[in-house]
């Protein structure tokens, strides 16, 4: 049988990847998927680095329209990024009837319900296994690996370059901005990194991952997003000392009330796995009612780790083009006709438990008074650390950290309280606040 043709938009990183591991890999390639796989025409403005990467074979052009009008070409990969261009050429291809297949993760958190419904349209697919946690098979695995269970939580660390930063700022003593140099220089890094480190590539992925979970549609616009340009390198001390690490994670929870969606860094257990989970790696957390908590661990990030997908994405388009489209796996895990409308709750409505660091000064009554308003907003206190002020401070100071774990209890109570906290004469300076996760 002919190879299915592929037309490949950008051939950056992952592009590179793409051809390299294609070429490689091809006899074990056709092996599954019953015939071959070929690119066939290359669209990147520049022309010559890419034909350089491609070799001479394969057509090479400026205009990424002239790959999506080739009448020869089945499936285009989309490895433009972000939500401008990217956008219009997938919407063209589907139009013109091809298969699509991208790593673009921002263009589907914000633009995936049109899309997806375009592709239902026209009969055609849209994969994106590469969109989230990179290399790990993680969209099968919710999609497919995961369809009978009720899931009922995920958590995840889905940005490599943010668990890198911290990774290295707890190991190394390191600063954030020279570690955010080095995840740059390794092509971790977003084309722009506040992406990864305000939180927003993680609410990309935990707002698809949340709707594969639940039958919900793609909400990125609902999660709470909170990056970790403001963690401070002695509550990552604090919390180690404490038998936590900080990790950024991506959550979502079905709840009685709704879905939560949110992107914060996150006190975990030093016993969980996941907050073993070092440098770029990525790992995901699926919590199902029938198989229990699972995990999935690998690259989120470079070029063979996301070609890895991204061919895994042409492989099930291979075997499936053919087939009734309303035989094949929905994009969503879910039948279109039967997505839930649950509400995404607010951060106020979320129960979670909490790290809090008060500098306050070192007399008495200091502790009494903060326990006496967690106690009447009735949040639990489940562990204290007062450090002598001598060490936080030096010789003859006179004011010191305190830190308390709580129990769980609604992020709205816990708000009231902070700012009743936060006004005591006896508290210094801005009480910093960090969400917490058992993961049991
Ligand atoms: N910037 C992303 C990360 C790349 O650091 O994980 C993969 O999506």
């Amino acid at each position: 049988m002919k190879s299915i043709q592929v037309g490949l938009l950008g051939v950056g990183t992952v592009g590179s990847g793409v051809f390299s591991v294609l070429q490689r890999n091809q006899s074990e390639i056709v092996r599954r998927a019953g015939r071959g796989i070929e690119i066939a025409m290359v669209a990147d403005l520049d022309t010559a680095r890419a034909q350089a990467v491609v070799g001479p074979a394969v057509k090479v052009v400026s205009d990424a329209r002239a790959v999506i009008a080739n009448p020869d070409i089945d499936i285009v990969i989309e490895l433009i990024g972000g939500y401008g261009i990217a956008k219009q050429l997938v919407l063209e291809a589907i139009e013109a009837g091809k298969h699509v297949v991208t790593a673009n993760k921002a263009l589907l958190a914000v633009h995936g319900s049109e899309i997806f419904a375009a592709a239902s349209r026209k009969g055609v697919m849209v994969a994106f296994e590469a969109a989230v946690a990179g290399g790990i098979p993680i969209i099968k695995s919710l999609r497919e690996g995961l369809s009978a269970n009720r899931i009922q939580w995920i958590a995840g660390i889905i940005n490599g370059t943010t668990n890198f930063i911290l990774s290295e700022m707890r190991d190394k003593g390191l600063d954030f901005d020279v570690v955010l140099k080095q995840a740059q220089a390794l092509g971790y890094a977003e084309a722009d990194p506040t992406f990864d480190i305000e939180g927003v590539d993680a609410a990309h992925k935990a707002a698809l991952m949340s709707a594969m979970a639940f039958g919900v549609p793609v909400q990125f616009d609902k999660a709470y997003v909170e990056g970790i340009t403001q963690l401070g390198a002695q509550d990552i001390k604090y919390a180690e000392q404490l038998g936590y690490r900080i990790k950024l994670l991506g959550i979502t929870k079905k709840t009685e009330k709704g879905i939560e969606l949110r992107v914060h860094p996150t006190l975990v257990p030093n016993k969980r796995l996941i907050a073993n989970v070092e440098g770029a790696m990525n790992a995901v957390m699926v919590h199902g009612d029938a198989v229990g908590t699972t995990l999935y661990y690998g690259k989120g990030a470079g070029s063979e780790p996301t070609a890895s997908a991204v061919i895994a994405d042409l492989i099930d388009i291979a075997r499936l083009h053919n087939a009734d489209p309303a035989q094949r796996v929905p994009h969503l895990a879910f039948q279109p006709d039967a997505m839930s409308n649950a509400p995404v709750l607010s951060m106020g409505e979320v129960v979670t438990s909490y790290y809090l660091r008060l500098k306050v000064a070192d007399e008495a009554g200091v502790l009494a008074n903060v326990t006496s308003i967690l106690a009447k907003a009735g949040i639990s206190i489940d562990a204290v650390l007062q450090r002598e002020a001598d060490e936080v401070g030096g010789e003859g100071a006179t004011q010191t950290d305190l830190i308390i774990l709580t129990h769980d209890c609604v992020e709205a109570k816990m708000n009231e309280a902070l700012s009743q906290m936060q006004v005591l004469k006896t508290v210094l300076g801005t009480i910093v606040r960090i969400r917490k996760e058992e993961l049991a």
